[in-house]
């Protein structure tokens, strides 16, 4: 994969795929992260002399032109992030306006295209939608690890159409989870959470080979419990998943992967702020009770574990983190990973939507080694799935910029 550090850009169109698909409120942007994560690229091109013609899926429109799926708010936000940079917003992401728009361009101009899937050739990663794309610039740069693993016109098709480059962004995802998943250092410990098992199924078979232990929590771990006879009372607990814990476990226990499950538990009557709860071993729960965090003495195994591991890898909660006070073991068990962290003893590694937002909530975000910006791309990427952004990125055979000009 060819950086993006290495290309000529001097006052050339650069397309850049970045994931703008940040959340929004009221017309804001309640999370700029992933703006914020695109900005090394933003900056390194405009250093270099480039036009940057940003482009983005937001939310999913369905190949229709729907106000509330704009990709204007971001613009603004993109602008208060880059005060400095002329950002103009141009209401549809190809034909004459994007044409025009990027024609009026200077170096270090940027102009935001409107949401990608407004067209449904995005989705069906169309050829002539991607030749409308590709005609928009000189230089294709993907910057959009997030959304690697769809295989859309932006992401895909428009790789094989212009010399093509990896962002920082990408490059810095790549190697991230390269050396936690790829090459870590051992012991490995990977947490895996969620409310079920079978959405995890390939992440846990992938890591039953890569891990050394895998912890199981969340709603899932009341499954692999229940597999193995205890009685969860009212917990999330998929029933019929029995065969396939026991095929993770038979997977574990080929390669030497420890499957470790909660011992304890904090059990309420109700999934409710602020509800009555108890604590009880794990053999113990109460018929009219549901698991909705691990225990005390879950946290306290995990903790001494997390000491003998060189590496963590994470995704998923321990409990039912949003609502308190069943966030106390996921918070607990993140911030000893933090500290373990900050002294140099563990290298950390963090991916998933709820993943995320327990780790911003418990106060680590920024503590942990790594944190990805991707939901969906973390996870096929933990299930050691190619994902198609990067595959056309490895994949290109143009010429570079230099070469072809
Ligand atoms: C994400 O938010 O995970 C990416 O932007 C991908 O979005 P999608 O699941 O709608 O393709």
């Amino acid at each position: 994969i060819r950086s993006v550090q290495d290309v000529d850009a001097e006052n050339k169109r650069v397309v850049l795929r970045a994931d703008l698909n940040v959340p929004l409120m009221d017309g804001d942007v309640t999370d700029a992260t992933r703006i914020e994560r695109l900005v090394p690229t933003l900056e390194l091109l405009q250093e270099k002399g480039a036009k940057i013609v940003l482009i983005s899926h937001f939310g999913r429109p369905k190949g229709e032109r729907i106000a509330e799926f704009s990709l204007k708010p971001v613009a603004d936000a993109l602008r208060t992030i880059l005060p400095d940079a002329k950002i103009e917003f141009v209401q549809d992401c190809i034909g004459k306006v994007a044409h025009d728009a990027i024609a009026a361009m200077q170096p270090g101009d940027i102009v935001l295209l409107e949401n990608l899937r407004y067209h449904p050739g995005e989705e069906a990663n169309d050829e002539a939608f991607a030749e409308e794309l590709a005609s928009l610039g000189d230089l294709y740069v993907n910057d959009a690890f997030s959304a690697a693993h769809r295989a859309h016109a932006s992401t895909d098709a428009i790789a094989k159409r212009l010399p093509a480059y990896a962002g920082l962004l990408m490059l810095e995802e790549i190697r991230a989870l390269e050396k936690a998943l790829e090459d870590p250092q051992r012991p490995v410990m990977a947490i895996v959470g969620g409310s079920k098992v079978s959405t995890k199924i390939a992440v846990l078979d992938n890591l039953a080979q890569k891990a050394d232990v895998i912890v199981v929590g969340g709603g899932m771990a009341n499954t692999f419990l229940f597999a193995d006879g205890i009685d969860v009372g009212k917990s999330l607990c998929e029933e019929d998943a029995t065969g396939l814990v026991q095929r993770i476990e038979g997977h574990a226990n080929q390669s030497d992967c420890e499957i470790v499950l909660p011992t304890d538990a904090v059990t309420a009557k109700a999934l409710e702020s602020g509800v009555d709860t108890e604590k009880c071993s794990i053999s113990d729960v109460p018929e009219d009770s549901m698991i909705l965090d691990v225990g005390p003495d879950t946290v306290a195994d995990l903790k001494r574990r997390m000491a003998d591991v060189k590496t963590l890898l994470w995704n998923g909660p321990l409990g039912a983190f949003e609502i308190a006070p069943f966030e106390e073991g996921t918070f607990e068990v993140a911030r000893e990973a933090a500290r373990l962290t900050k002294e140099g003893k563990l290298v950390s590694v963090g991916g998933g939507g709820d993943t995320v937002a327990a780790l911003k909530s418990a106060g680590v975000l920024n503590d942990f080694t790594y944190v990805s910006t991707a939901g969906g791309a973390f996870l096929e990427w933990l299930e050691g799935k190619q994902l198609p952004g990067i595959a056309a990125l490895a994949a290109e055979t143009h010429d570079t910029a230099e070469t072809k000009s």
